[in-house]
């Protein structure tokens, strides 16, 4: 059977105080809807309808990407009135899924199992006990523990608000259900909002049953209100993520000193150190070790490095392919289309970028390689530069195998450099040099005798 999943993020937000609508803050990189999107997108025969208000068109164009049918809500009359302004696109037959934009760690398991709960004649809500329930709906049962009514804590009694089963928000229910009660609920209370927990009041008290369902932890129902809430789930989240890494055999210096945006994938024998930031798909192979204070990645790109590879302290890696044994840092960046071969070397204070470094080749100190394709065992100097830029055209640096280059050269491109060729140290290259040739292109040094400096008065 297809379900309908609505996803509710009309909502202002105003207790985040940002310019940016609520859904689109980000946890662990990616906006909260998109943790919503995607964990729905992995339900079957799934149709997703979001609705949208306040900043609409900000939040639609955030999703370019994806098939959604979006429903605007013009003015937000409660949640009650916003899962109303979706039903017109809802078969008749089938069951909806309620989720919250600002409630983004709930897992696909978790709603799989609130869906198979369902029958034409029941519903299903999320709950979840919470030591401190401030601020969420409460679970009312009769003495037989029927779920019989959701309170919001602004309407709760005193005695109502001791309850610590909570309301996530989240319910599945059969269409024709929904369509039938959805117009009988009101908004005669203390928010004078239509809420869709009504729904469960209402349903109860017609014979219909309403199951409460318990998440499987906090973080999963989290709600996510202001930015302390969101910092809270931020860490709650990266620590699940460091766990993760852990329980796979990952060495975490300390794991509560990682942050992942993204994803991470390791090898056996993969050692982490303090203060290291992962930034979209990062790919690690057996034996790597990462010094302290990295960052590796960036959001929508790949980083790959390969076996035994050791990467220094305060690395920062954008994108970049890196074969094995290579060795990195400290200090070292790595910018997009860099591809390092077996046992390179890039050392302290080089930049790279959109260049290919060949086997056993070395940058150790210094040095900016931009548009360059760099043969085998090369040794590029310290302090060398590669001027690929005329202020409007870039152009490329060839260097053959076994080249030698040596100290603070500017090798000014387009250029091409033959194989085992040397490079005097402090040259300004500006024309091609053949295989085997050594280039020297400096002033010439002259040495004045007795010289005299000039005195002080
Ligand atoms: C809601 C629940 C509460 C539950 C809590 C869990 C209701 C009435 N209350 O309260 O029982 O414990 O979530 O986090 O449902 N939204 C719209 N249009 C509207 C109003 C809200 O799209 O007119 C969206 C918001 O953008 C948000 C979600 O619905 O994503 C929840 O709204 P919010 O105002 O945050 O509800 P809570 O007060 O947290
Ligand atoms: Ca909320």
């Amino acid at each position: 059977m297809d379900n309908d999943i609505i996803i509710l993020a009309a909502g202002k937000g105003t207790r985040m105080r940002s310019l940016r609508a609520k859904v689109l803050q980000t946890l662990a990189g990616r906006p909260l809807l998109q943790h919503v999107i995607d964990t729905a997108k992995t339900l079957d025969n799934s149709h997703l309808h979001v609705v949208i208000g306040h900043d609409a068109e900000q939040v639609k164009s955030s999703f370019n990407h994806e098939t959604i049918n979006w429903i605007e809500q013009q003015q937000q009359l409660g949640t009650g009135h916003a899962v109303k302004q979706a039903l017109p696109a809802i078969k008749d037959k089938g069951i909806s899924l309620v989720l919250y934009g600002d409630v983004p760690l709930v897992s696909a398991s978790t709603l799989e199992n609130l869906i198979a709960q369902v029958d034409a004649n029941s519903m299903a809500v999320l709950s979840v006990d919470l030591e401190n329930p401030k601020g969420y709906g409460r679970i009312l049962r009769d003495e037989q523990g029927h779920v019989v009514a959701i309170v919001e804590e602004k309407d709760a009694n005193e005695q109502q608000r001791l309850v610590k089963e909570c309301n996530s928000g989240i319910i599945a229910i059969h269409n024709s259900l929904l369509k039938h009660y959805i117009d009988k609920i009101s908004n005669d209370n203390a928010q004078k909002e239509y809420y869709l927990t009504d729904l469960i009041g209402l349903l109860a008290a017609d014979g219909k049953a309403v199951y409460a369902i318990k998440a499987s932890s906090e973080a999963e129902v989290q709600g996510v209100n202001d930015k302390k809430q969101l910092a809270q789930l931020e860490r709650s989240y990266q620590h699940l993520l460091a766990d993760k890494l852990l329980l796979e055999g990952v060495t975490l210096l300390d794991p509560a000193r990682i942050d992942i945006r993204g994803s991470v994938q390791c090898g056996q024998d993969v050692s982490i150190d303090v203060n290291c930031v992962f930034l979209g798909e990062v790919i690690i192979a057996d034996e790597v070790s990462i010094g302290p204070n990295c960052v590796i990645g960036s959001l929508g790109k790949t980083v790959t490095i390969g076996r035994g590879c050791e990467i220094k302290a305060n690395c920062i890696i954008e994108e970049a392919v890196i074969a094995e044994n290579a060795v990195i840092g400290p200090f070292a960046r790595l910018r997009p289309g860099t591809t390092l071969e077996k046992n390179t070397k890039i050392g302290n204070f080089v930049e790279t970028k959109k260049s290919h470094i060949g086997e056993g080749s070395k940058v150790n100190h210094l040095s900016y390689i931009g548009d360059s394709q760099i043969g085998k065992n090369v040794n590029i100097g310290a302090g060398t530069i590669t001027c690929n830029y005329d202020g409007v055209n870039k152009f490329n640096t060839i260097i053959d195998d076994e080249v030698f280059v040596g100290s603070n050269t500017s090798l000014v491109a387009p250029l091409n450099i033959g194989k085992s060729a040397t490079i005097g140290a402090g040259s300004t290259i500006t024309s091609n040099v053949s295989d085997n040739e050594l280039a020297v292109g400096r002033g010439k040094q002259r040495n004045i005798q007795n010289w005299i400096r000039p005195q002080k008065k």
